[in-house]
């Protein structure tokens, strides 16, 4: 088996170590995390230091790539371009759940995490570095852009296209053939039936804008 190391030790790293164990596809090296102290164990797995470490990883170690476990969207893109630019050859790989429900007829990129009790239907895309978080539903012929999240309990119906960097918070609901625009975070509960444009924060029942909101604007 190939081994890997996960990026990022907090909350969604236990999820992923969860997932990459129940799948027994990979070994786990340890973990990299740029704030924890390099030595410290998180369920069995050692912190081996900061993200400095992968190219060496790499090269004498022989890890193939890993995950990022890192929740927040534009957070984890940083961290994945700062990867990237270290280490052109590590591979992403997408983390699974053995229990999510994923029909026929999709389109799964690179360093993608599903968890369990997600269901996702068919003929939907989900770009690079998305997260779809427990018991999380995505419609048919949807499509998510890159480093979009659902959080635990969204359920989003058929052909919705949810933009880049975008969060759908916990339990909120998103009828048919809805767009929801980039870097915008629908709030907790809301229930969205008109498209949302980019940059906003939107909630209630029905979803309206409630602000403005920045690239990078910390939303957890
Ligand atoms: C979108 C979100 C970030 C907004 O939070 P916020 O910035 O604290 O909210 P605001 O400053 O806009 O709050 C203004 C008011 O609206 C309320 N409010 C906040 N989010 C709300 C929501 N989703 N629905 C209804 N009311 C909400 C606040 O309690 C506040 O009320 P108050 O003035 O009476 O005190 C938050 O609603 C949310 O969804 N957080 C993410 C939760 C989540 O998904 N966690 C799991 C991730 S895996």
């Amino acid at each position: 088996m190939d081994s890997i190391v996960i990026i990022g030790a907090s909350g969604h790293c236990k999820v992923i170590i969860d997932i990459i164990e129940k799948r027994n596809e990979y070994i786990i090296m340890g973990l990299i995390d740029s704030y924890k102290t390099a030595g410290e164990n998180i369920m069995g797995y050692p912190i081996l230091g900061n993200e400095s470490l992968i190219p060496d990883l790499l090269n004498t170690q022989k890890i193939i790539g890993g995950i990022i476990a890192i929740g927040d969207n534009w957070v984890r893109s940083e961290m994945c371009d700062i990867i990237k630019a270290l280490a052109p050859t590590f591979k992403f790989i997408p983390a699974i759940h053995p229990n999510a429900i994923l029909y026929n007829n999709l389109h799964i990129q690179e360093g993608v995490v599903i968890m369990a009790g997600a269901i996702v239907n068919s003929g939907s895309t989900i770009e690079a570095f998305c997260f779809l978080n427990t018991k999380a539903s995505l419609g048919h012929d949807s499509i998510m852009h890159p480093y979009a999240s659902l959080a635990p309990n969204v359920t989003i119906a058929g052909q919705v296209e949810i933009g880049a960097f975008s969060a759908i918070s916990i339990s909120a609901t998103i009828s048919n053939a809805i767009k929801i625009g980039s870097h915008t975070v629908i709030g907790a509960s809301a229930l969205v039936l008109k498209d949302v444009e980019d940059l906003v924060v939107a909630y209630g029942i029905p979803a309206k804008k409630i602000r403005s909101r920045r690239i990078g604007d910390v939303y957890l």
